[in-house]
C-alpha cells in the first residue's frame, strides 16, 4: 500500500488539472498494484486528459468509467471525468496493458475501480460489467478467480508431488483458514474448527451436547431460520427427546419479530438457535438482547452467522453465544464445503460428539481401539479426514476480506439506493427499513401477477444477476456492484413487471 501522503508527493500534474486532481486525491484512500504476486508499479502518475477519448484507456476501461457516472453524479465534487490514470513500470505509461495489471482505487465507501475486475470477467468469459447482486448466495471480489486458481494450483502441485510433504503442508494451510476465521470473529484459540457445511456443523453439536441440555426441554427456533437447519432439528427431536418450538412469522410480516422469540422463550428452553441475518428478509435480529435473555433463562444459545458474517460486524466479545456455525460463502466470497463450528471453551469440555473419529483425538495417529480420547479443544468436532481442499480454496477470500475496511459503507450506500428506487417503483420491501435491523441484502416482494422466473431471466438477459425465493426477490450488492448496476436493475424491473 502506498500512503496517500506519499502519493501526493510523488505524482506530478499540470496546473490546469490541479484542482481536479486535488479533489480526486482526496477521494483516494488506497492504491495498490500487483502482478504475479509482485508489486507491479513503481510509480503512479495522475495525468490530465480525457478518459472518454484518451488512447491510453482501453474500451473496456472507458465503459467502466461511464458505468461509474452514477457515482460521479452523486459526488460531483470528485470530478473524475477529465483525468486519466497512467501506470508506469520503468519504461513509462502502460494504460493499454492496465487490464493485465492490477489497479485498485478505493475510497471510504469501497472499491471504485479495479482493473482485475475486468481481467476476472475476461478470464471467465463473462460479458464486461455484469451487475452482480448475489452476495447472499456465493459472493465475488475483484481477482477472486485468479486468487483461487493460484491457491488450488499450489495445492495440486503439493498433492501431486512424489514426496511425503502432502499432509504437513495442507494441514498447515487449513490452519491458516482456521486462524483467519478465529480472528474474524474474535474466537479464542482452540475453540473453532472446520465443518463441511452449517447443517453438518449443527448435527455434530446436537449429537455432542450433554443429554440433560435437551432431553425433556424445548428447542426454540424462528420460522425464518435456514430451512435445512429446521429439517435437522425436527428430525433429531425424537431421538434426543426435545420438543421443537418454531416461532411463526406474523400474518403480513416478512420475518419473525424478536419480541415473539422472547415471548416464547422460558426456562424450559434448553437450546435456542438464532439466525444472525435471515436469508429471506435480511432481518438482523437483536443478537445482544436475545443472547442476554437466553442467559437469564439458562438456555444454550447457538447462532447461525451465515448471512451476516463478512458484511455486518460480529465479534464473540460483543455477542457471547455458546456456539456459532457458519460457512465461508456469501459475503466472505469463499468456496462451498468450508463451514465452521465455534464453541465456548468450557462447553467444549462437556460435549462428546457422537460423530467422531481419528481426527477427534489429540493425536489422530493414536490407533489403540480401546483408548479413544477426545481432543481437549474444538478438534473433538472433527471426525474423519478433514476436507482440506475447501478450506484452502477459501483462504485467499478470507485474506482479501481481512484487508477491507469499506465494505459495509459501500453496501449501505447501494442498499440505500435500492430501497429508494424500490419505493419509486412501488415495490414492497420485505426487509426492515431501519439500517441497524437489516443485513446486507434488500428483499423485494414481487407483485402477484408476475412470474419470478421470468423476471430473473429477463434481468439475466440485461446482465443483472439476482435470485428469488418464491415471490421474494433477493438483491445483495457488494464490492463489485456499483450505483450504475442498481440503476440497471431497476430499469429492468420497471420494464419486466
Ligand atoms: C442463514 C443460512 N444458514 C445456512 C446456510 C447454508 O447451510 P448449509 O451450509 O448447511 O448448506 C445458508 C445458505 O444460504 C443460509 O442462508
Amino acid at each position: 500500500m502506498i500512503a496517500k501522503s506519499d502519493l501526493r508527493g510523488s505524482h506530478h500534474y499540470n496546473a490546469g488539472v490541479g484542482a481536479t486532481i486535488e479533489r480526486l486525491m482526496a477521494s483516494i484512500v488506497k492504491i495498490s498494484a500487483m502482478r504475479d504476486g509482485e508489486p507491479a508499479i513503481e510509480r503512479v502518475q495522475l495525468l490530465g486528459g480525457n478518459v472518454e477519448t484518451g488512447r491510453q484507456v482501453t474500451p473496456v476501461e472507458q465503459r467502466w468509467w461511464r458505468k461509474d457516472a452514477a457515482v460521479r453524479r452523486r459526488r460531483p465534487s470528485y470530478g473524475f471525468r477529465g483525468v486519466t490514470y497512467t501506470l508506469s513500470k520503468g519504461s513509462g505509461g502502460c494504460g493499454q496493458q492496465a487490464s493485465q495489471r492490477r489497479v485498485i482505487l478505493t475510497r471510504a465507501s469501497g472499491v471504485l475501480y479495479d482493473t482485475r475486475i475486468q481481467q476476472h470477467y475476461l478470464e471467465t468469459d463473462m460479458i464486461v460489467d455484469p451487475a452482480y447482486f448475489l452476495y447472499h448466495s456465493i459472493g465475488q471480489y475483484p481477482g477472486k478467480s485468479a486468487d483461487m486458481a493460484a491457491a488450488l494450483e499450489r495445492f495440486s502441485k503439493t498433492w501431486g508431488a512424489l514426496d511425503d510433504r502432502q499432509w504437513s503442508e495442507v494441514l498447515r494451510q487449513r490452519h491458516a483458514f482456521l486462524d483467519l476465521w478465529r480472528v474474524l470473529i474474535d474466537a479464542p484459540e482452540g475453540t473453532l474448527t472446520s465443518a463441511e457445511n452449517v447443517t453438518s456443523a449443527l448435527f455434530s453439536i446436537l449429537g455432542g451436547l450433554p443429554a440433560q441440555c435437551l432431553r425433556g426441554k424445548r428447542v426454540l427456533v424462528a420460522a425464518d431460520c435456514f430451512p435445512s437447519l429446521h429439517f435437522l432439528l425436527n428430525g433429531m427431536a425424537g431421538r434426543l427427546g426435545y420438543t421443537l418450538e418454531t416461532v411463526p412469522v406474523r400474518q403480513g410480516d416478512f420475518w419473525v419479530r424478536d419480541e415473539d422469540m422472547i415471548a416464547a422463550w422460558g426456562e424450559d428452553v434448553g437450546l435456542a438457535l438464532l439466525t444472525f441475518v435471515t436469508s429471506t428478509s435480511s432481518h438482523r435480529c437483536d443478537l445482544a438482547g436475545l443472547i442476554a435473555h437466553g442467559q437469564q433463562m439458562g438456555s444454550l444459545v447457538g447462532v447461525d452467522l451465515t448471512q451476516g458474517i463478512g458484511i455486518i460486524p460480529f465479534s464473540l466479545d460483543d455477542y457471547p453465544a455458546d456456539f456459532v456455525v457458519s460457512t465461508t460463502l456469501k459475503w466472505l466470497c469463499g468456496t462451498p464445503g468450508a463451514g465452521i463450528i465455534q464453541m465456548r471453551a468450557d462447553l467444549i469440555d462437556a460435549v462428546r460428539p457422537e460423530l467422531r473419529g481419528w481426527f477427534s483425538q489429540p493425536n489422530p495417529f493414536s490407533w489403540d481401539l480401546d483408548a479413544f480420547e477426545y481432543a481437549p479443544d474444538a478438534r473433538r468436532f472433527e471426525h474423519g479426514t478433514p476436507s482440506v481442499l475447501a478450506c484452502i480454496g477459501s483462504v485467499p477470500a478470507l485474506r482479501w476480506h481481512a484487508g477491507q475496511d469499506g465494505l459495509l459503507a459501500h453496501n449501505r450506500a447501494l442498499t440505500g439506493l435500492v430501497i429508494a428506487q424500490a419505493g419509486q417503483a412501488g415495490l414492497t420491501l420485505a426487509t426492515p427499513l431501519a439500517e441497524h435491523r437489516r443485513g446486507g441484502s434488500v428483499m423485494l416482494h414481487l407483485p402477484g401477477e408476475c412470474d419470478p422466473d421470468t423476471v430473473i431471466d429477463g434481468l439475466r438477459q440485461r446482465n443483472v444477476y439476482v435470485d428469488a425465493r418464491g415471490r421474494i426477490l433477493r438483491v445483495s450488492p457488494g464490492v463489485v456492484t456499483t450505483a450504475a448496476h442498481v440503476a440497471r436493475l431497476f430499469e429492468g424491473l420497471v420494464t419486466l413487471l
